[in-house]
């Protein structure tokens, strides 16, 4: 444990590392649904903003699709297993102070990295765009977060290494060697290879950086809240492993289903449709855990916010899971592969499965580290309702874009610009679901800070480092061995 008396509070007090990660992310969840906003204006009115150089579709893409994953999505996730890694494990966080030197890159990297994409300095690899040095700043971060909680996970006095746990962990030793072999790393400053070798790698990052990441950084608040909040045991933690040992089987060779239609080695397209289809096993195995966990207590999924979200993020991971598995075939893929449906899809993912995972999470975590009430329930419902019908236009949009777009060029044999001016109604459905969402995070975001600004002090004196940890049952999963 590193502890100094002389710095300020916010970097030493117990929790402040979670708090701060969950601050930041949640303020750049803002920042990056602005510029997606912006963008699906833009396919409506192509000229909204052009003559603004920072603002042009090429530029704002990457900037909106760098600041949601990694500075909202990837700041909200780590400010959860601050709070997870110590409550799982019966001890507190070993460095505070570590905690938010790590946040402190993190952030910094990412704002200059997303900064750069506006300015056009960009590596033009997808999901890798941000410049070299900025990857510098990330991979210092990540390996700082990684001594600190595993140095949690080793001090811990709870014997037991819950499910979570095994995640995070996992996901922690995953993130650091993909995010540098992706991103060319050891070839500064282009952080790329040549010709398709490069493809090849980008998209090995490009999807572990979804499966490696996101997905199994965000299973374990799954894993975590529902036990919590139903009050029940998790089912089976032996379902729960065949899952964890599934994903780290068949998710990390799929990266080539990316490239169905490019001149890579045939064997690595079809090794990647096959590991795609083995993923119903994994997910099915995931699936059932929590359905039968849940089971019996629907009313508390109705009636609890932060279950809401993270229940309704269950059922996204599992929907897009199997639109995944099928869009991997090569039939199905000819026609979604260029056109609007594979977009949907990420939003599924990122938007509907992560976003709402993390949103419930910090719902679950903040009331509890800023010992007050949420600053406003009637808010939250609300944020969830326009989140849900915002994002069931949102999507709708994305696919009936897609499904003409490819039935045309496929089976009319249409040019590009003949179909464009069939699109813009469902373009214009898309950006009006895109402004629902965007109400909706403005919301959850205004609560959050609300409820910060009304935090309290614990009311008990913060108990001492070498704590004993609150009872067994006080705590998570439990679950049949
Ligand atoms: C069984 C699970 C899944 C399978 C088999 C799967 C399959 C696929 C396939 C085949 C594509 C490529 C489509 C194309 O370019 O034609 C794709 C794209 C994508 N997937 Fe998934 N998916 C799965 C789950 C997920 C999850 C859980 C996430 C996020 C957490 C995710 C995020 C994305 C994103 C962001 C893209 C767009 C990549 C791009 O920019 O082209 N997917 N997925
Ligand atoms: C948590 C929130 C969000 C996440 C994680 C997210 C993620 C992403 C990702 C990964 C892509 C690239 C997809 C691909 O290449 O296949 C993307 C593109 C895009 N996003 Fe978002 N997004 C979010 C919110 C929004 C919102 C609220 C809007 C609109 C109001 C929006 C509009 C767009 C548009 C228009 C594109 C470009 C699609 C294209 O190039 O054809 N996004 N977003």
């Amino acid at each position: 444990m590193v502890r100094s008396r002389t710095l300020p509070r916010w970097l030493t007090v117990q929790n402040s590392a979670s708090i701060n990660w969950m601050l930041s992310g949640s303020i750049w969840l803002v920042i990056g649904t602005t510029m997606g906003l912006i963008l699906a204006l833009q396919f409506v009115i192509p000229t909204l903003f052009s003559g603004v150089p920072w603002l042009v579709f090429g530029r704002l893409r990457q900037a909106h699709t760098n600041t949601v994953m990694f500075a909202w999505l990837s700041v909200g996730m780590q400010g959860l297993w601050m709070y997870l890694v110590p409550q799982l494990t019966g001890r507190r966080l070993w460095s505070e102070l570590l905690g938010n030197v790590s946040m402190l890159l993190w952030n910094g990297a990412v704002l200059v990295g997303v900064a750069g994409l506006l300015l056009a300095y960009s590596q033009s690899r997808e999901y890798a765009e941000m410049i070299w040095i900025v990857d510098v700043g990330i991979i210092a971060s990540i390996l700082l977060t990684m001594a600190n909680l595993y140095m949690t996970v080793a001090n811990r006095v709870e014997p037991k290494l819950y499910v979570s746990l095994w995640y995070i962990i996992g996901t922690l030793i995953w993130f650091p060697m993909l995010y540098f072999i992706g991103n060319v790393m050891w070839n500064p400053p282009t952080g790329a290879l040549t010709g398709i070798d490069d493809s090849i790698f980008n998209w090995f990052y490009g999807h572990n950086v979804l499966g490696l990441w996101f997905t199994t950084g965000l299973l374990p608040v799954i894993y975590y809240v529902v036990p919590r909040e139903t009050h029940t045991p998790l089912y089976s933690q032996f379902l729960s492993l065949i899952a964890f040992w599934g994903i780290a089987f068949f998710y990390t060779g799929v990266g080539a289903h990316h490239l169905l239609w490019a001149p890579i080695p045939d064997w690595l397209k079809t090794i990647a449709v096959a590991e795609s289809i083995g993923m119903i096993l994994v997910v099915v195995a995931f699936m059932m855990n929590i359905y039968l966990t849940t089971r019996g207590n629907w009313t508390k999924v109705v009636t609890s916010i932060p279950l809401r979200f993270v229940f309704t993020g269950f059922v996204a991971y599992v929907v897009v899971s199997y639109q995944g598995s099928h869009q991997a075939l090569r039939t199905i893929n000819l026609i979604t592969h260029f056109s609007q449906y594979v977009p949907g899809h990420a939003h599924l993912a990122l938007l509907f499965f992560s976003a709402s995972t993390i949103i419930g999470g910090i719902y679950y975590v903040l009331p509890r580290i800023c010992h007050c009430k949420l600053y406003s329930t009637l808010l939250a419902n609300i944020q969830y309702s326009l989140y849900v019908i915002g994002f069931t236009f949102f999507f709708g949009g994305f696919l009936l874009t897609g499904l003409v777009q490819g039935t045309n060029w496929v089976h009319q044999g249409l040019p590009v610009y003949s179909v464009l001016p069939g699109l813009v109604p469902y373009m214009g459905l898309r950006a009006a679901g895109g402004i629902l969402l965007y109400l909706s995070f403005v919301i959850f975001t205004a609560n959050v800070l609300l409820t910060w600004l009304r935090r309290m002090p614990a009311s008990r004196p913060e108990p001492p480092v070498e704590t004993t940890p609150p009872s067994r049952s006080d705590r998570a999963e439990g679950g049949r061995p």
